[in-house]
């Protein structure tokens, strides 16, 4: 199975690209819903969680690791690579930051995410190593997440939010906006209105499900580990809030979940 974990529903905006790139693989997934949001956690707490969750999804026999949470990559994915060495384990930042690098013509570029993954400087600095040129600019979108989450992912009130957010980010002319939040791409189509046609968006969910893909060709030991075709396993540690409506913008439908604190 391949692990996947965030701190709620929003990681299923992951899983959404994992289903359109690699759809043969069970998957198994799961929201700290019970200790959301990380976002604005420190960097202990986050890779404290990091480590047991991905504990508890070795047990239930992943065999491969998806950090599906920006917050999580940025502050643990050094932390969990170090204490699980055995397994592969994937983040966010590596596959989001090579395809910004490359996607830029004129070296700005835009990244957004939590206060967590903004101040943690790992999506910059996977950036800069890449090109060491790029000028990047970042912005905490507090209100992007709570937005989300209670289903407003467009209308007025949303546009006027990320006019408020981007407005900096669109005076500096990047042309590459980095999404490097789980809950962003369900705002794309705003964000993309707004920041106007010169501005590639960069989903970092689907960047990482295209370098998986590679990956398992190229390590087919690993590929043949993983169970196809059985039923996908989402838990939740606790009640996710407004799974419906997120569940049906990722998948058209709901998905059936299990609710479970083993912590
Ligand atoms: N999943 C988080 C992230 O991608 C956003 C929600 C939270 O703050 O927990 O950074």
């Amino acid at each position: 199975m391949i692990g996947i974990f965030d701190s709620g529903v929003g990681g299923l905006t992951v899983v959404k690209e994992i289903f359109k790139y690699l759809p043969e693989y069970q998957i198994i997934y799961f929201g700290d819903t019970a200790r959301l949001p990380y976002g604005t956690k420190g960097a202990g707490f986050v890779q404290k969680y990091s480590a047991k969750i991905t504990n508890w999804l070795l047990d239930r026999k992943a065999k491969i690791i998806i950090i599906a949470c920006h917050t999580a990559s940025s502050w643990a994915s050094v932390s969990l690579k170090n204490k699980f060495k055995k397994i592969p384990i994937f983040e966010m930042i590596s596959a989001g930051a090579k395809d910004a690098a490359v996607l830029t013509k004129n070296g700005k570029i835009g990244i957004i995410g939590t206060p967590g993954t903004i101040k943690s400087r790992a999506f910059e600095n996977k950036v800069l190593k890449i090109n060491p040129d790029a000028k990047i600019y970042t912005a905490a979108c507090s209100l992007f997440v709570p937005l989300v989450e209670m289903g407003f992912v467009e209308g007025d009130v949303t546009k006027k939010v990320i006019e408020e957010y981007l407005s900096p980010l669109k005076g500096k002319g990047i042309d590459t906006l980095v999404l490097a939040c789980t809950h962003y791409p369900l705002l794309e189509k705003e964000i993309k209105n707004f920041m106007g046609v010169g501005v590639n968006i960069v989903n970092p969910a689907e960047s990482l499900a295209k370098d998986l893909k590679n990956y398992f060709e190229s390590n087919p030991k690993i590929e043949k580990q993983l169970k196809r075709g059985a039923a996908h396993q989402f838990y939740f540690s606790d009640e996710p809030y407004n799974l419906e409506k997120i569940s049906q913008l990722c998948f058209g439908k709901i998905i059936k979940v299990k609710i479970k604190d083993p912590f």
